[in-house]
């Protein structure tokens, strides 16, 4: 398969957790490199349906190797749960298939009290964030006060550190007007999560190397997506992560020169959760699709904003990650409707632009300009050959792709492996 990286497209929820799995058939390992336990995966094998938020999900897969990469951030009680879930579910899951590494910072409940406090705090200005404690644990990250998984499962230094960074944290909280946290109960639940953790950790930037040296076929597994990225994002309103490709480098310790291919997912609409410009949102389309059932958040159950396809957007995400091919999803979201509109040009200020403005007021006051496409009103979710899809749904795909300015390669007509097409 070469060694992938895979990113999101959009505002992240453009079903790359299934196109990954999808990918994973050829795949010997899967690398995480970005994000915490802010995102969520769905995954349905047969009827059974997984929600992944930390563990790849080529977990789902015998045979494969997962891996847990320093530039994720892990929220241990988290991750344990998650693993307890997958055991549940018949999921075999061992340090022989999963691989966590020992650099990736470890999220605190003080992390995710500060997420809150500081949400309230912005009031109208708020971003919408998972309130995981992304945002404050990637700050201590940068600011040098984090700790790492090898603190976590170091018991003889763990409590001391545990000890120098409550103390700390506990001050803010309190200024904030928020409970302090207490020591004991925080030691006790963090060291048993170390404790089961522990097995799982090591140094996988080595592992990597070796793998990438014996040409293995390796999966950079995205989270989140390009326009929630902390630089190329609509900023603030982004999560704290590098969620383009570039951050598959830093995020697993894999140079550029190693990576093979970009794949790009994104919806044949566009969706957004949380705060900030949305510049195609259309209360039409966000009706038609929650009216199906669809589009409520995997990690929060939160109603995700709906709109129309994106290219200006899109484009940029080209541009930014460098994606050689497309994977469209939730084609048959669309099925129903007579005509669609796709974005083409932003009119900002009275003129025509075709790019992102990096201010997000600035995108903010963009009005999209649309060119329409007639619907194919015909159900898609049944259809497992490209050929046999309808000539007009043909149409629109590739003029997605057109515009984005990549290969279209795969469709996506539902949520089940089955309902995959290759072109
Ligand atoms: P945070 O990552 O929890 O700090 O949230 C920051 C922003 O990113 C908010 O708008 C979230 O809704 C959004 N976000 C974070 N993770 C995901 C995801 O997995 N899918 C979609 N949006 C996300
Ligand atoms: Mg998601």
């Amino acid at each position: 398969m070469a060694n992938t990286i895979l990113v999101g497209a959009q505002w992240g929820d453009e079903g790359k957790g299934k196109i990954i799995d999808v990918l994973t058939e050829q795949a010997e390992i899967v690398v995480r490199t970005a994000g915490g336990n802010n995102a969520g995966h769905t995954v349905y094998v047969g009827p059974t349906k997984y929600v992944l938020h930390l563990i790849p999900s080529g977990i789902l897969r015998p045979g494969k190797v997962c891996v847990i990469g320093n530039g994720v951030v892990i929220d241990p009680v988290g991750v344990v749960k998650e693993l307890d879930g997958l055991e549940k579910l018949g999921v075999p899951v061992s340090p022989a298939n999963l691989q966590i590494s020992e650099t990736a910072h470890v999220v605190f409940p003080w992390h995710r009290e500060l997420d809150g406090q500081r949400e309230v705090r912005k009031g109208k200005q708020k971003i919408g964030t998972t309130k995981r404690g992304i945002g404050p644990t990637y700050g201590d990250k940068a600011a040098r006060v984090g700790l790492r998984m090898i603190d976590l499962i170091n018991a003889r230094r763990f409590p001391e550190r545990l000890r120098e960074r409550l103390e700390e944290n506990n001050e803010v909280l309190k200024a904030l007007g928020a409970q302090a946290l207490d020591y004991d109960s925080l030691l006790a639940e963090y060291t048993a999560a170390a404790d089961r953790l522990r097995p799982f950790v090591r140094n996988t930037v080595l592992f990597l190397h070796e793998a990438t040296r014996r040409c293995a076929n390796v999966l950079f597994e995205g989270a989140q997506g390009t326009f929630l990225d902390i630089d190329h994002g609509t900023y603030p309103y982004v999560t704290s992560s590098s969620t383009t490709a570039g951050g598959a480098c830093t995020g697993s310790g894999v140079p550029p020169n190693r990576m093979d291919r970009v794949v790009g997912v994104l919806k044949a609409y566009t969706t957004r959760v949380g705060e900030g410009p949305l510049p195609t949102e259309n209360a039409e389309i966000s009706d038609l699709l929650h009216g199906m059932g669809r589009e409520f958040g995997a990690t929060t159950g939160r109603a995700r904003r709906c709109g129309w396809f994106d290219s200006v957007a899109t484009r940029h995400a080209a541009m930014v990650n460098g994606i050689d091919e497309l994977a469209v999803t939730n084609v048959d979201g669309l099925d129903s409707l007579r005509t669609i509109k796709v974005c083409t040009a932003y009119r900002l200020d009275g003129a025509l632009i075709q790019y992102v403005p990096a201010d997000s007021e600035a995108l903010a006051r963009c009005e999209p300009v649309y060119q329409e496409f007639p619907g194919w009103e015909t159900p898609t979710e049944k259809i497992t050959r490209w050929e046999d899809l309808p000539v007009n749904c043909r149409h629109y795909l590739l003029t997605l792709a057109q515009l984005t300015g990549a290969r279209l390669t795969i469709v996506s007509v539902g949520p089940a492996r089955e309902q995959t097409m290759f072109l």
